[in-house]
């Protein structure tokens, strides 16, 4: 009776004083354990009344012991809880930053979706009739070797998309001018790797197509493109040039900002840096496209997002977007 009452007041905050009770009433070294051990003293008539005795009080420990557990778990576990300050600032956790080819993409969404172009995308794996014949790259003519082609499949050819301007050819064939979309993406030349050049890297084409578009229409807008993109005092040039899907066509230079004109390998002491083409969409693209060239004009433009990028970031090698070098990519943190 004593031990019952001794059980029953029992009480524990803590697991030392949980295994305190354990030892003393649970244990094989435990009183109730001596008291089991005893039975062979006992005389026979009455083991039975004792063994009931014994099994009784251990029960009663072991139904004790229980519900001490279940105390003393409430309460470290409430301890702990309460220690934690959820308000203290976070210890070594490394926060990641945009890639720079990503932010100067976004970026050149943003102008251009504010003058009205939407945004359009088609399969790095294209056919010949999206990447060349639609663009008017007459069938065996050297045209096709000014990008060095990566070929998936030949007869009928699938190649890898040497530039963003078979998206284009995608949204003439299913959309009615007025036209006005850009198309940021990836593209593949089979190109020797150095400083300025790179086997995969990324375009963007814009596309504007409706009535009365003028060779003025394209100058202005990429002006302004320049602009926004790198400031008011950037110049803009343009070269006399060929694509086959655009008549006339031109190359896009924009002032060095890495060099201010001062010669760099950027820029190769020109002072200049080509970041793209441009041109009057050629009226057999209109055509192959199923759009009325009698009634609509457009312009396109595909520019190299690397090299904006290398511009905008003064990035000497372009080789560094893709390596992954976490000193390189920390840099543009702030960014994020
Ligand atoms: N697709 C051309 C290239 O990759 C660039 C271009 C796009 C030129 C649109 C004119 C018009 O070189």
């Amino acid at each position: 009776e004593a031990l019952k009452s001794e059980i029953s007041k029992a009480e524990a905050n803590t697991k030392e004083e949980l295994e305190a009770y354990r030892m003393r009433f649970i244990s094989k070294k435990s009183v109730i354990g001596d008291l089991f051990s005893a039975m062979k003293e006992i005389p026979n008539d009455q083991k039975r009344e004792f063994g009931q005795l014994v099994n009784s009080v251990k029960q009663l420990a072991e139904e004790k012991f229980k519900e001490l557990i279940e105390t003393v778990n409430a309460k470290t576990q409430k301890a702990k809880s309460s220690d934690i300050d959820l308000t203290l600032p976070p210890t070594n956790v490394e926060v990641g930053g945009i890639h720079p080819l990503t932010a100067t993409k976004q970026r050149i969404i943003e102008i251009f979706e504010r003058i009205g172009f939407n945004l359009s995308e088609g399969p790095e794996i294209e056919d010949d009739w999206h990447n060349f014949t639609a663009l008017n790259f007459p069938e065996n003519h050297p045209a096709r070797e000014m990008q060095d082609t990566f070929f998936i499949e030949k007869n009928p050819d699938i190649a890898l998309r040497t530039h963003t301007s078979s998206v284009q050819v995608r949204v003439m064939e299913n959309q009615k001018p007025p036209i006005r979309t850009l198309s940021p993406g990836r593209v593949f030349r089979n190109e020797a790797i150095s400083a300025r050049a790179h086997c995969i890297f990324h375009q963007v084409e814009g596309l504007y197509v409706d009535e009365n578009v003028g060779f003025a229409d394209l100058k202005q807008t990429l002006y302004h493109f320049a602009k926004e993109m790198f400031g008011k005092e950037t110049k803009v040039r343009f070269r006399p040039s060929y694509f086959p899907f655009t008549e006339p066509s031109a190359e896009i230079d924009i002032s060095c900002l890495l060099c201010k004109g001062k010669g760099c390998n950027i820029c190769k002491g020109t002072g200049w840096v080509e970041i793209g083409g441009a041109g009057m969409v050629d009226p057999n693209v209109l055509e192959n496209c199923g759009i009325d060239n009698q009634k609509y004009t457009g312009f396109a433009f595909g520019m190299g997002i690397e090299r904006i990028a290398m511009l905008k970031y003064q990035i000497k090698d372009l080789r560094l977007f893709t390596e992954n070098d976490i000193r390189f990519l920390k840099q543009f943190k702030p960014l994020l």
